[in-house]
């Protein structure tokens, strides 16, 4: 008689991060290895994350997945990298419950199915692709129970997607750009956890949410080979933006990171305009946000927030504690009231929060 069917299935959770001193430019396309060293906070996941169940079955002939609901093709090399790299580090599994048992040669034979989902725009410069990929090695890595911690893990979600590699932790991350070839020391690593500084707020201001038209990979590839800027930045101004913004967090020191978190923002965009064909990632609606944030700052004496701006035009805009906060959104509602022509439609409000562990 034939055997009966089995499934065992892993839910994961993993909210997106936005860099504070950006990754732009790769010295390795396909280990994807940064030319620089960057530092994110990562985001509470009841605004912005990707929750992903994976499943193994003993009837699946093939790998499958679904986005948002919507089947997708596999065969890009970032998934079959980070579905390589799991299944070499894969070990036995008994689940009891379900008396399933895996042996771990068995991985190698059997097939995964992916349903990942999004609670925020995909591609519209949110960071959807480190939610996801992270969100996918870290169910993954469950799934086929490997024994690596999440900074050995960050270093395969880091073949699915730069950025992704910083969601495995919660607080502050910083991604280690490394110095091996193969890729084995670019990981990331928690600078603190998401206690340290629990008085930012972060807001995201969604001014569209629309597909980015340049993804950060082309724009990247195009900078790289283009901007003199970049490579002025990734050598002579990063190194030390990141000495200096790990020693803000750690204090936290308010006015140093807003300068640097801004400055940051404001000089990956300029990179962006010195590439060729130039990119235009901001939009007028993002340039007054700018303009609003900056003279408020001013009329105080001391930053009360900062803002940063990733492949797109949304603003993330982290106010120094709750008080700043209130103070931002009302001031956002009066430069852009609901009725305005502005496309600036939506705020997402949140804490910085952890990976959580769904499963
Ligand atoms: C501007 O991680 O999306 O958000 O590695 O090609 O997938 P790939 O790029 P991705 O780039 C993110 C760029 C950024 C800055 C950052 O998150 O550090």
């Amino acid at each position: 008689m034939a055997e009966k069917p089995w499934v065992r299935m892993v839910t994961a959770q993993t909210p997106t991060n936005i860099a504070v001193i950006k990754y732009w430019g790769k010295r390795d396309e396909t280990l994807i290895l940064p030319v620089n060293d960057s530092i994110s906070v990562t985001l509470d996941p009841a605004h912005l994350c990707t929750t992903t169940t994976v499943a193994v079955s003993s009837s699946f002939d093939q790998d499958r997945m679904w986005l948002n609901g919507k089947e997708i093709s596999l065969s890009g090399g970032r998934f079959q990298n980070c579905l390589r790299e799991i299944r070499a580090r894969a070990c036995d599994v008994e689940d009891e419950e379900k008396g399933i048992k895996i042996a771990k040669k068995d991985w190698e034979k059997l097939h995964v199915h992916i349903a990942s989902f999004n609670n925020f725009p995909t591609a519209a410069g949110l960071a959807s692709s480190a939610a996801g990929f992270a969100c996918l090695v870290f169910a993954l890595a469950k799934l086929m129970n490997a024994k690596e911690d999440n900074s050995e893990l960050s270093a395969i979600a880091r073949q699915g997607s730069g950025s992704a590699c910083r969601s495995l932790f919660g607080g502050f991350v910083k991604w280690i750009m490394g110095k091996a070839e193969d890729g084995r020391d670019s990981l990331a690593v928690q600078l603190v956890d998401e206690k340290h500084w629990d008085e930012l707020v972060i807001i995201i201001a969604v001014v569209c949410s629309r597909q980015k038209e340049t993804s950060s990979t082309t724009g990247m590839r195009d900078s790289v080979e283009t901007s003199l800027l970049l490579k002025h930045r990734a050598k002579e101004v990063v190194p030390k933006r990141i000495t200096e913004m790990e020693e803000a967090i750690k204090t936290r020191d308010f006015e140093s990171f807003a300068q640097l978190t801004c400055a940051d923002s404001n000089q990956f965009h300029a990179v962006c305009l010195d590439t060729c064909p130039p990119i235009f990632y901001m939009n007028d609606t993002s340039h007054r946000i700018i303009s609003c944030v900056e003279k408020w700052n001013r009329s105080e004496g001391t930053p009360q927030v900062a803002y940063t701006f990733d492949a797109g035009p949304n603003a993330v805009l982290i106010a120094h504690n709750r008080k700043a906060a209130t103070q931002l959104l009302q001031k956002l509602l009066f430069c852009f009231p609901p009725s305005s022509d502005t496309d600036l439609n939506s705020y997402v409000i949140g804490d910085k929060s952890i990976l959580k562990d769904a499963g």
